[in-house]
């Protein structure tokens, strides 16, 4: 009778979902333009990256999303939230090159209501324009007058003239803060500046290109870059992790090819004033030291640049104040030497869920499906701490918090549901918070033939 009790009460447990990965199901999926602007670069497209923060984007009661159309100019869109319907505007600047870095982000500074644009950009000045004030809140009719001018400094804040991957984030009390890298791959700095008061100033760079890298192969590097996964406010820290690419292509045992390698971890209390390692020690102070190759404590998962190791994947911070980030590469089993970046990862790149624990340990696990794919994944993680990871083609794998992520399955196929992804998507990663992922993405084409862009929305866990 026992028995009989227990297990009906597993099979109620089990029903009711607690113990299985979780599920998802379609709001919608929306066409945004029939005809966005198409070209492959760098094997990726212009209007969907994963490292745009953010190419979609939740603020207030209004969902905004951003890409180049047919005639290269930039579009903005806005919805309300709650099944509205889309509204465009055209801003006046035109992609000026065919390069697939130079996406569109936005982001919203609560204090104000401005809408902040960030575009155009790879190893270039920025192009910026922002809203007039409350237009993020007030709901005012969508037009593009109501933008200013498209200037090459941040509201006058002058970046020089090497920006790439121009990322805006909210801090805890409602700043809004631009992350980018200046000079080049191989040998940039990781910098911050701030939106307070009106105005933009500079934190500073945090994460430079200095130091020595020895690799396997005996070789040095003496520049390089990090390239983050993100950069997520929880719980009032900032939590960063990423990957460092050397300028030498030496240090790796093709003599060439990308040369990402090790995954490191670091977080700020302070805004991004001062970083902590994982064991809360003191490692760098933005401007004066920021952190760099040599830094103790950071490496929380040791991989050499042999392996085709993705760079800007993606990160989330859970409830508790833990990190999740996704990396990918081809793992050992298949080769220890990668010989064709995009070759070798579109047959064998795995990805790998790495996390930190409370106690400090970090857990790297692969998910058991391949990424199919040179590109990247996006992980979110839901208000229970479930994961969400959206491989290439909108294939969106998930596990439960209480499996330890263990119970991945795919829980949406975007290729069994023929949407003809290109690839790589970018999310809504503020969205999250009322349950909905959107997923940006744009349908596979050739050559330079213009092809929808277009927006998916599912119900997390359920
Ligand atoms: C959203 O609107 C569409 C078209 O008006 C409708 O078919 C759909 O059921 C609505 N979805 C929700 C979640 O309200
Ligand atoms: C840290 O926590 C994780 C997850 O609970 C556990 O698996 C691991 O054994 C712990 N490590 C130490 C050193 O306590
Ligand atoms: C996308 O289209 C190109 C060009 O037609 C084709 O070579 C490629 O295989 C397609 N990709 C997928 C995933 O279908």
């Amino acid at each position: 009778m026992l028995q009989v009790l227990y297990f009906s009460f597993c099979l109620l447990y089990a029903a009711l979902g607690s113990l299985a990965a979780p599920t998802v199901s379609v709001v919608s999926n929306t066409e945004l333009d029939p005809r966005g602007v198409y070209f492959v670069s760098y094997d990726g497209l212009v209007n969907v990256n994963s490292f745009q923060l953010s190419g979609v984007l939740t603020h207030g009661n209004f969902q905004y999303a951003a890409w180049y159309t047919s005639s290269r100019y930039a579009i903005l869109a806005r919805r309300p939230l709650g099944n509205g319907s889309w509204t465009t505007l055209q801003l006046p600047r035109q992609l000026s090159v065919s390069d697939s870095h130079n996406v569109i982000s936005l982001g919203v500074s609560p204090a104000d209501g401005k809408i902040h644009v960030a575009m155009d950009c790879h190893s270039t000045p920025v192009y910026y324009t922002s809203s007039e004030a409350g237009l993020a809140t007030s709901g005012a009719s969508w037009v593009a007058s109501r933008f200013g001018g498209i200037t090459t400094t941040l509201g006058g804040l002058g970046l020089g003239s090497t920006v790439t991957y121009p990322q805006f984030v909210i801090t805890p009390d409602n700043l809004l803060q631009f992350v980018y890298r200046s000079g080049v791959s191989g040998n940039g700095a990781t910098q911050l500046a701030e939106y307070r008061n009106g105005a933009w100033s500079n934190v500073g760079s945090w994460a430079s290109a200095s130091g020595t890298y020895t690799s396997p192969n005996g070789a040095k590097s003496t520049a390089r870059n990090l390239y983050i996964n993100g950069f997520t406010y929880r719980n009032g820290r900032a939590h960063v992790t990423g990957t460092w690419r050397e300028q030498a292509g030496g240090v790796s045992c093709n003599g060439g090819g990308l040369t990402n390698h090790d995954t490191v971890y670091i977080y700020s209390e302070d805004k991004g004033r001062t970083w902590k390692n994982s064991a809360g020690s003191n490692i760098g102070t933005s401007g004066s030291n920021p952190v760099n190759v040599n830094t103790g404590g950071i490496i929380v998962d040791s991989l050499d640049s042999n392996h085709g190791l993705m760079n800007q994947e993606s990160q989330d911070v859970d409830s508790a104040g833990q990190i999740h980030a996704i990396i990918s590469y081809v793992p050992g089993r298949f080769t220890q030497c990668v010989t064709s970046y995009a070759k070798d990862r579109t047959s064998y790149a795995r990805p790998f869920h790495v996390y930190r624990s409370s106690n400090g340990t970090f857990t790297k696990m692969e998910i058991p499906f391949a990424v199919n794919s040179v590109g990247r994944s996006q992980i979110v993680m839901d208000a229970n701490d479930n994961a969400y990871v959206i491989l290439p083609f909108v294939r969106i794998a998930t596990a439960s918090k209480a499996s330890g992520w263990t119970d991945w399955m795919i829980a949406y196929d975007g290729v069994a549901q023929g949407l003809n992804a290109f690839g790589e998507v970018t999310v809504d990663r503020a969205g999250v918070a009322g349950g909905v992922l959107s997923v940006l993405y744009q349908v596979n084409s050739s050559g330079t033939t213009p092809s929808s862009v277009r927006l998916l929305d599912v119900k997390l866990n359920g």
